[in-house]
């Protein structure tokens, strides 16, 4: 049995360390860029098994390499109505957004004229949709592509906005993010020593808290206060301690969306451990994955 993956181009190193640190009985067979898989040496896996990955976007069990000219009789074999396509050579994609519990067949292009079929089942966090992007259009005037991540995030977690909640965002200059949650009806109170984008300022459900996160005080916040968004770029030591003191001080946060920045200096097991440590924090679920926007950074999902 064979384990396929789609994961981050440039993350294929990062997926391929995790699995080997949690599941080293998964050995590496063949990989493109975005699309890895894996020999599951313990014959255990079925289509039904959960695995924890942060850096693979989708995962499922192989049903193989098929070449163009026999890929539409090979499809009809499988009687699944939810069938996902999706190319990396152009990033086309089609096929209906799956339900949780639904079986997915997924064709994948993974190399001009090279197709892998592949078979999973939709859990509460996984992607539901064709090549597990949403494909968000980054509007003209968004300040940053932060607007991406944000989105992407509330779409990953099926956020459920409730009307008048309000978010505390740690880092929002220059404004994509907020833009994102004021587009959405969050009031938003952004903290950042740096310049916002002034249409962000113009808006009446903004607020500036124009400091570094670590002067910001029980009274500077708002109260009650929802949503904890963070997206700072500092060491991921002192921003855990910052996360774990504005959740203490306002215990109406019930959700966190952070944005962990890996650059090259962090390892894989260090990140592990990272997580380990904000799931300590008091919430009943926690999730980390590399968004399709995300770069050289994760998001770190935490729901009280
Ligand atoms: C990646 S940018 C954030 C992008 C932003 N979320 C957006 O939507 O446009 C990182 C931000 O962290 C801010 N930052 C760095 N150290 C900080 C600190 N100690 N407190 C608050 N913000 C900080 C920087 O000024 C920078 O604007």
């Amino acid at each position: 049995m064979f384990i396929y993956t789609v994961v981050n181009i440039g993350s294929e190193k990062l997926l391929k360390e995790e699995i080997a640190i949690k599941y080293p009985k998964l050995s590496f067979a063949y990989s493109r860029p975005g699309y890895v898989t894996f020999k599951d040496t313990t014959g255990t896996l079925n289509l039904n098994s959960k695995l924890n990955l942060v850096f693979a976007r989708v995962y499922g069990i192989s049903l193989g390499k098929v070449d163009k000219n026999n890929l539409e009789n090979e499809i009809k074999k499988y009687s699944i109505n939810k069938i996902h396509r999706f190319s990396f050579i152009n990033g086309e994609s089609s096929g209906e957004n799956a339900n949780t519990g639904d079986t997915v067949l997924d064709i994948l292009e993974v190399k001009e004229g090279e197709y892998w079929l592949g078979m999973r089942i939709i859990h509460k966090y996984s992607w539901n949709i064709p090549g597990a992007n949403p494909n968000i259009i980054l509007p003209e005037d968004a300040p940053s592509r932060a607007y991406l991540k944000i989105a992407e995030a509330l779409i990953w977690t099926n956020y459920n906005s409730k009307k008048n909640e309000i978010v505390l965002e740690l880092g929002s200059a220059p404004g994509g993010a907020s833009y994102a949650l004021l587009e959405k009806g969050f009031k938003v109170y952004g903290v950042d020593n740096a310049l916002m984008n002034e249409s962000i300022l113009k808006n009446p459900l903004f607020t500036h808290i124009k400091e570094p996160m670590q002067r910001v005080q029980d009274s500077d916040i708002p109260k009650p206060c929802h949503l904890l968004v963070s997206d700072v770029n500092v060491l991921p030591s002192l921003i855990l301690g910052q996360l774990k003191r504005f959740i203490s001080i306002r215990p109406s946060i019930h959700t966190v969306y952070y944005t962990l920045k890996i650059g090259d200096k962090i390892s894989v097991k260090e990140i592990l451990k990272h997580i380990e440590t904000f799931k300590t924090f008091g919430f009943t679920e926690v999730h980390a994955t590399q968004l399709p926007s995300n770069r050289s950074e994760i998001l770190l999902y935490g729901k009280k």
